[in-house]
């Protein structure tokens, strides 16, 4: 099992196949995707031996993120090798959701047990302003979709912006009576190029929290692969709302995951100084090298991020590492 020294433990793997993205998300790529290096991103019999080398350290859950993941041709492929990878329980998706209503079929086919969709306004023209894309429609629909095949857990991630969606809990809210979505607030965070826009839009989920306790909703129990939201239930909606406050005191406590970026690095981190690249040793079948490496790596995790300092370490936008 793999245990840092503050005796957590890592359940959970966030694997990036592709920096690579289509929208243009105004905290992430405002200007669109730049290639500044080559794409040498990791192959398929690469994933499958990192998700067998993982799932030997006691890892049970993986998370395909980017970029854009199905901007990947393979994609179908890369789920169905993590899927049957002995030890994993369980392989989700973050998407854009712009794919969905083409793919989803050969998602599921493939074995996908979830899927967060990043849905940061219900306005279409807000949409639309926040994503560079007039794709509300479609995402909304891959999200229907999803929800239809009834055995696919359906997450929705919503960035907190004061002035871009702040104001449009109330619509949210109404949303997720009818709707069986967990739909997650995530405060803002800073990275190294989103500094302006930081400081004009970050804005606390703590606000949320207590408008949700008084309107009756409760707060459920946390499973040990969950991701970092404190979970809330209302027994009049359908839907469930979360919230992700990397801002909060003890947020880091409870961490669960390591990243591998789509280039094979391995980040102790989301906001960690630099990557510790894994690409040599997932040239040959036999993981044991690679085993030994990621267990020794373990002693270098730190207790927290630094974002409450202002440093990002080496993120410069979260599409470089999925979030
Ligand atoms: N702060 C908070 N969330 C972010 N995401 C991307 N960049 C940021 C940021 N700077 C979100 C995406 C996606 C999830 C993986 O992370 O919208 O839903
Ligand atoms: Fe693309 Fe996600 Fe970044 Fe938006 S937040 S630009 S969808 S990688």
């Amino acid at each position: 099992m793999l245990t840092d020294t503050f005796g957590r433990r890592f359940y959970y793997l966030r694997l990036s196949i592709t920096d690579v993205c289509n929208f243009r998300c105004q905290y992430c790529l405002p200007d669109g995707y730049e290639c500044d290096h080559d794409r040498d991103f990791l192959e398929l019999p690469e994933i499958s031996r990192l998700a067998r080398c993982f799932a030997s350290l006691g890892t049970e859950k993986i998370r395909i993120t980017g970029g854009e993941p199905s901007l990947r041709k393979d994609l179908p492929e890369i789920i169905q090798a993590c899927k049957q990878t002995q030890g994993i329980k369980t392989v989700a998706l973050t998407t854009n959701g712009y794919k969905m209503p083409e793919h989803l079929p050969a998602w599921l086919d493939a074995g996908l047990d979830a899927i967060n969709v990043s849905i940061d306004s219900l306005d279409a023209n807000q949409f639309n302003l926040i994503t560079g894309h007039n794709k509300f429609a479609t995402v909304m629909k891959g999200v229907d979709m999803a929800l239809a095949h009834g055995k696919t857990k359906v997450k929705v991630n919503t960035v907190l912006m004061r002035k871009l969606n702040g104001y449009a809990l109330d619509q949210f809210l109404a949303w997720v009576k009818n709707t069986p979505v967990s739909l997650r607030f995530i405060e803002l965070m800073q990275t190294g190029d989103n500094q302006t826009f930081f400081d004009e839009q970050h804005v606390s989920g703590s606000s949320i929290k207590a408008t949700l306790l008084e309107q009756g909703w409760l707060p459920s129990l946390r499973e040990k692969t969950a991701g970092p939201a404190q979970e809330f239930y209302h027994p009049d909606y359908q839907g469930t709302i979360g919230l992700i406050m990397p801002y909060s005191k003890d947020f880091c406590n409870s961490c669960n995951r390591l990243r591998v970026s789509s280039l094979g690095k391995l980040h102790l981190c989301l906001f960690s100084e630099q990557g510790l690249s894994l690409k040599d040793y997932l040239q040959s079948d036999d993981i044991e090298p690679l085993r030994q490496y990621i267990q020794s790596t373990m002693g270098d995790k730190k207790a927290t991020h630094f974002l409450q300092e202002r440093l990002t370490g080496a993120t410069k936008h979260l599409s470089m590492l999925g979030g």
